[in-house]
């Protein structure tokens, strides 16, 4: 026990715990992700992706009825953050599932569609047998793992590995960024056919080069998340907002603070906030507003003026170079600034605050960071 203890420390490094050590590795581990794999021309920009583990299979998804993206937790919740790109470039539909779902549901699968598993530990009871409920059913079965030899990974009939490095906080941080980065290649490689999409590929893949810097200088922000914590602190719960590309960041960002920082949270689409939501804002409910420049903007302008004309307590995650939608917010809002990169990655960044924050709260809170109550790394029961 006193051995392992001591490995653990040096394994931590600087860090006091694996969570911050791990949120703060996301620059390199998402270049180890696109490692080999954007390959860049003459000049020196990305010009093409290459995945070794699925060349022999992008004919045959793209000729699927439709995706299926399955997981369980943050796995899940990376699923929902590359949907639309998915859609967009491959031009198939792009359904999501949560594993427990699956089995559930007894979810009808066929053999033209294509099953992408995604898991950090790839050991998940409910999407190991998702998966093979799937492949029962002669659906093609791919992987997006970090885990190399896994069960899942093992059973796939193809897959990208995340390469993000072994993770040990419970709680899922560069996994999650990696996961989001692979499933971008994927999308990539299968519509490199396309003339119509030439342009939009290569913003793509020239932003995936500046990625790294750009989660650098969102990780500058752990004073200001380490402020924000202090405010928070003792609430009893939190509202997170986000549409379109950003759905997944206020799901992913309730995600972290509810399982470490042990305070209630919810995700909620903005779209839905006038079905129901909305009854809760007042005062002292504090609300953390995802709006970044991208199309979602002016409708999650016009959802901030709402909430503001209601007196809600506004935390805004907003775009570096924007200064409207501050104006909007008003002077008691919180706000917090991150760097801009291509609408689709943009979540990438976005979630590096509220990994932060959700960190900063749990250690202020008195919480165990790398082993929340209750909570199992990889779960392998059903
Ligand atoms: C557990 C972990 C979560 C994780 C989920 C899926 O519940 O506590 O952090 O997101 O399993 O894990 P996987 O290894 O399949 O990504």
């Amino acid at each position: 026990e006193t051995l392992k203890m001591e490995l653990e420390n040096i394994m931590k490094g600087e860090f006091e715990h694996f969570m911050k050590k791990e949120i703060h590795e996301q620059p390199e581990s998402v270049v180890q992700t696109m490692m080999g794999r954007v390959v860049k021309d003459m000049e020196g920009a990305a010009s093409r992706v290459f995945l070794g583990g699925m060349i022999n299979f992008v004919s045959t998804i793209r000729r699927s009825r439709r995706i299926v993206l399955c997981g369980c937790g943050t796995s899940y919740n990376s699923a929902i953050a590359v949907r639309q790109l998915m859609e967009e470039l491959t031009e198939l539909p792009v359904t999501l599932e949560l594993a427990s779902d699956v089995l559930d549901r007894r979810c009808p699968f066929f053999r033209d569609d294509t099953c992408v598993f995604i898991s950090q530990s790839g050991e998940t009871a409910d999407t190991l047998k998702a998966m093979q409920y799937a492949k029962d059913r002669g659906a093609l079965c791919v992987g997006i793992v970090n885990t190399v030899g896994s069960a899942i990974s093992r059973s796939t009939d193809c897959g990208v590995h995340i390469n993000a490095g072994a993770e040990i906080g419970v709680a899922s941080t560069k996994a999650y960024t990696c996961q989001i980065v692979a499933m971008v290649l994927l999308s990539l490689s299968l519509s490199e056919d396309s003339m119509s999409l030439h342009s939009r590929r290569k913003r793509i893949m020239s932003s995936l080069l500046e990625l790294p810097n750009a989660i650098r200088k969102a990780l500058l922000l752990d004073a200001q998340m380490r402020e924000l914590a202090k405010e928070l602190k003792d609430e009893n719960s939190l509202l997170l907002l986000g549409r379109g590309y950003n759905y997944a960041t206020a799901l992913e960002g309730a995600l972290k603070v509810k399982e470490v920082a042990l305070l209630h949270s919810e995700g909620i689409l903005a779209g839905e906030m006038k079905h129901g939501p909305l009854a809760l804002v007042d005062e002292v409910l504090p609300l953390i507003i995802v709006a970044t420049m991208d199309d979602s903007y002016k409708k999650q302008e016009s959802a901030v003026q709402q909430l503001r004309a209601r007196g809600g307590r506004l935390i805004l995650i907003v775009s570096e170079e924007d200064d409207e939608i501050a104006k909007t917010a008003g002077d008691k809002a919180t706000i917090v600034r991150v760097p801009t990169v291509e609408d689709c990655l943009q979540s990438v960044v976005n979630i590096v605050p509220l990994q932060l924050l959700s960190y900063h709260l749990t250690v202020l809170r008195g919480h165990n960071v790398d082993q929340p109550r209750n909570l199992a790394k990889s779960v392998t029961v059903e």
